[in-house]
């Protein structure tokens, strides 16, 4: 099935025509797979998904997994709404979703139920892209690094002087070690970067935590990145292993509010 189609950006984002209940019928599941390799991000203005539509659509792009409810998780910072809410402050610094896992997962999708008056615009650096645009001898030297991501040490970007007990459960989530540089089934690489990057593994500290901070500058310049600024009912959804993303910081009191569902990841990490 073909569907209009708008790039937002020459390398990251495409925004598509159609409603939701077309989404919800999963015609378009496969053509979206494919947007979403190519360009990141996909974006439908106004498209008010039901949660059920939601859902549905979100099935036809891959597995969803159950998180919240029945696959519907709340992204808000209001603890009560969601007891997990501090964490979600992590979302303000550039990150990939799932770094600590294993793999992270394939994409997800939001959909706007409210948003703030200021801030909460959300930003997607072009992963694929920006390994593409390094220089071929970066490229020969990055290629074989491998980076320890902790999710200890992206939550220290929000709360630097934690207590103990909360401190024990960043922990219980144990750093893992991935290649800098994605191989992916395609033959496509992309970088692993993001908040979660702590170090890169037998590297001077230093130096391993300046290449990283290097790279993170180099991924997220102009060229490389979509800022969606939202309106209510918008659906988007991105590539999770071929992008970075943040959120503006936005006010607690203004209660913005998001629906997600997440795709289980699909190839390994290598
Ligand atoms: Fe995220």
């Amino acid at each position: 099935m073909s569907v209009e189609r708008i790039d937002l950006t020459p390398l990251i984002g495409t925004e598509i025509k159609t409603d939701a209940a077309t989404l919800a019928s999963g015609s378009l599941g496969a053509v979206i797979r494919d947007l979403l390799e190519q360009r990141g991000v996909v974006v439908v203005r106004g498209a008010h998904l039901s949660n059920e539509q939601q859902l549905a659509f979100s099935r036809s792009i891959g597995k969803v997994q159950p998180q919240g409810e029945g696959g519907v998780f709340k992204i808000t910072i209001d603890p009560e709404v969601n007891p997990g809410a501090e964490y979600i402050k992590g979302a303000f610094y550039w990150h990939i979703d799932g770094a600590s896992d294993d793999v992270p997962n394939k994409a997800a999708t939001l959909n706007a139920q409210r948003l703030s008056k200021t801030g909460g615009s959300t930003f997607f650096a072009n992963t694929y892209a920006a390994w593409d645009e390094l220089p071929e001898a970066e490229q020969q030297a990055y290629d074989g690094l491998r980076v320890v991501h902790s999710f200890e040490f992206s939550q220290r970007f929000v709360n630097p002087e934690p207590r103990s007990r909360e401190l024990e459960f960043w922990q219980m989530r144990t750093p893992k070690t991935h290649p800098l540089v994605w191989t992916h089934r395609s033959g496509r690489k992309s970088l692993v970067l993001g908040s979660t990057a702590h170090f890169v593994e037998g590297m001077d500290h230093a130096e391993g935590r300046m290449l990283l901070n290097r790279l993170r500058e180099w991924a997220t310049q102009p060229r490389f990145v979509y800022r969606h600024d939202w309106t209510e009912g918008d659906l988007l959804i991105w590539d999770n292993t071929g992008t970075m993303h943040r959120v503006d910081p936005y006010p607690l009191e203004e209660q913005r509010l998001m629906h997600r569902t997440t795709i289980e990841a699909e190839e390994q990490l290598i």
